[in-house]
């Protein structure tokens, strides 16, 4: 069982990996893990690269700060996954780059717009959807996550970036980079004829696999 002392320490270990391949920037971003009596959180304006783990932020079960630096201004997001999709013990928000990209374009299916491309993304992140765009730490975005009632693992913010939950911080950690990968393939392949996964496929990796599908982490 891991300590909440381990816990800190491997948002800090993960966020700073995250931030050394470039997939934050500057501050962007924000990582959670749930724990039994509220959750951790990386603090507002912290850069994921240079995290330090007693500055974390406590938050107990109703929100309230118990410990550590002043949230991260986007903690709704994380609240909504964790009320709504009790298979979550960890939630990741990024800006990366071909995510976010692909969270402007104004003609990708807003009910799965990270279609299976491959078979990884399949596994690890499932369908997507996108949410419409709300100004960051506006409170609406966590109310239309909630909304969803944890049928999505993942969804990206429209002009803003992904939000992915994971069963625990390294399942979602492979799922947000999951995620960036397979947007770059499509931005890549976007004026190419494209061979998807078909259903019969995608079937076959949720069945084998236990691949992330709406329902589960
Ligand atoms: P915080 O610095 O408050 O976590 O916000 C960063 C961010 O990613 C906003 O979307």
């Amino acid at each position: 069982m891991m300590t909440e002392a381990d816990l800190r320490e491997g948002i800090v270990r993960l966020s700073k990996s995250l931030f050394d391949r470039g997939f934050s920037v500057g501050s962007a971003g924000n990582v959670s893990v749930r724990l039994a009596d509220g959750l951790l959180i990386t603090p507002t304006n912290s850069c994921l690269g240079f995290l330090e783990a007693a500055r974390i932020t406590k938050l107990d079960r109703e929100g309230r700060h118990v410990a550590g630096d002043p949230p991260s201004k986007e903690v709704f997001l994380h609240r909504a996954f964790y009320d709504t999709r009790p298979q979550a013990g960890a939630v990741v928000h990024l800006h990366s780059t071909y995510a976010t990209a692909l969270s402007c374009l104004t003609d990708i299916d807003p009910d799965d717009c990270i279609p299976p491309l491959t078979p990884y993304v399949v596994m690890r992140v499932g369908t997507v959807k996108l949410l419409p765009y709300f100004r960051p730490g506006d409170a609406r975005s966590g109310d239309l996550i909630r909304a969803l009632k944890g049928a999505f693992a993942a969804v990206l913010l429209a002009n803003h970036g992904p939000v992915v939950t994971g069963t625990d911080l390294g399942a979602a950690v492979y799922a947000a980079e999951e995620l960036e990968e397979t947007a770059k393939l499509l931005l890549l392949l976007r004026s190419c004829p494209t061979r998807r996964l078909t259903p019969a496929q995608v079937d076959e990796l949720r069945t084998v696999f236990g691949a992330a599908t709406p329902g589960s982490a």
